[in-house]
């Protein structure tokens, strides 16, 4: 039976992920900060579909997370061979207003972490030659956004560094996925501080389990990247190899201004 780690997993696409992969009778290990949200997961899928579901409670933002993450997996005995790095956040609003340790905090989780955390368990699947991973980037990641410019800066930074890794890794049997969601029915916009006014503007909206759904079909087609939402979230993707840079930044800064 196969392991899976799945940061961000108290919540919103990280609980879907960990549902749907523990009805595939894979065995779990869910990070995230919240403890008590995670070991009620566990309990509930330990209990459902008779897997093993370990539970790491942590905060990915610390120096050296990764490494204790890694130490945990290994007291425990486990192998993991597949990575969902899913756990980030947004920040709405106007860089130069918004609070800069919350910006590093961003980068620390959205990059950082994820970086880490592929560099620790990724040899590893090479080893063995087999494995998966799973990043969540966003249809952010395609362009600048003003007033979520280091949230869209992040994820870009996360589809580039997939897809590289995508075609550093196939040789060696490890599979490694972008998955790029629209606009998703999760506590990501409260967390972002959007407006209400501007997520009300929002026409799809997908569900998390939608999302997961389109990561796992692509994840085993051998994709590099997938978006998954709308036509609408597919078209956006194209827009800057259809437009000048600065003229879609200065749409997109008419469209987020709040
Ligand atoms: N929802 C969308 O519209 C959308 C669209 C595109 C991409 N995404 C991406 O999808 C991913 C999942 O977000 P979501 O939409 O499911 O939002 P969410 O419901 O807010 O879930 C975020 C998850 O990340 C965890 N997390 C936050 N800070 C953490 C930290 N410092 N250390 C460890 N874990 C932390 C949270 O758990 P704790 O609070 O318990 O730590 C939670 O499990 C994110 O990378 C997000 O950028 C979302």
């Amino acid at each position: 039976m196969s392991t899976a780690l799945i940061t961000g997993a108290s919540g919103g696409i990280g609980k879907a992920f960990a549902q749907e992969l523990a009805a595939r009778k894979t065995n779990l290990v869910l990070v995230a900060r919240s403890q008590e949200k995670l070991n009620q997961l566990a309990d509930e899928l330990q209990e459902k579909y008779k897997i093993q579901v370990e539970v790491i409670a942590k905060d990915l933002t610390e120096t050296n997370a990764a490494i204790a993450v890694l130490d945990a997996t290994k007291s425990k005995g486990l192998n993991i061979d597949f990575l969902i790095n899913n756990a980030g956040f947004g920040d709405y609003g106007d860089f130069a207003e918004r609070d800069g340790e919350r910006q590093v905090k961003m980068v620390q989780l959205n990059i950082l972490a994820l970086v880490d955390l592929t560099h620790k368990f990724l040899p590893l699947m090479r080893q063995r030659r087999s494995g998966n991973i799973i990043n969540v980037s966003s249809i952010a990641g395609f362009q600048p956004i003003p007033y979520l410019s280091v949230y869209a800066a992040s994820k870009a930074f996360v589809l580039s560094f997939s897809e590289a890794l995508w075609a550093e890794n196939r040789q060696y049997g490890v599979r490694i996925l972008a998955v790029c969601p629209g606009p998703t029915e999760t506590d990501f916009f409260t967390e972002a501080n959007f407006p209400q006014s501007f997520t009300g503007k929002t026409s799809r909206i997908s569900t998390p389990e939608e999302v997961v759904r389109d990561a796992l079909i692509a994840l085993e087609k051998g994709d590099a990247t997938v978006v998954s939402g709308s036509l609408l979230s597919k078209i956006i993707t194209n827009l800057p190899r259809l437009m000048p840079r600065e003229t879609l930044v200065n749409f997109l800064e008419k469209q987020f201004k709040g």
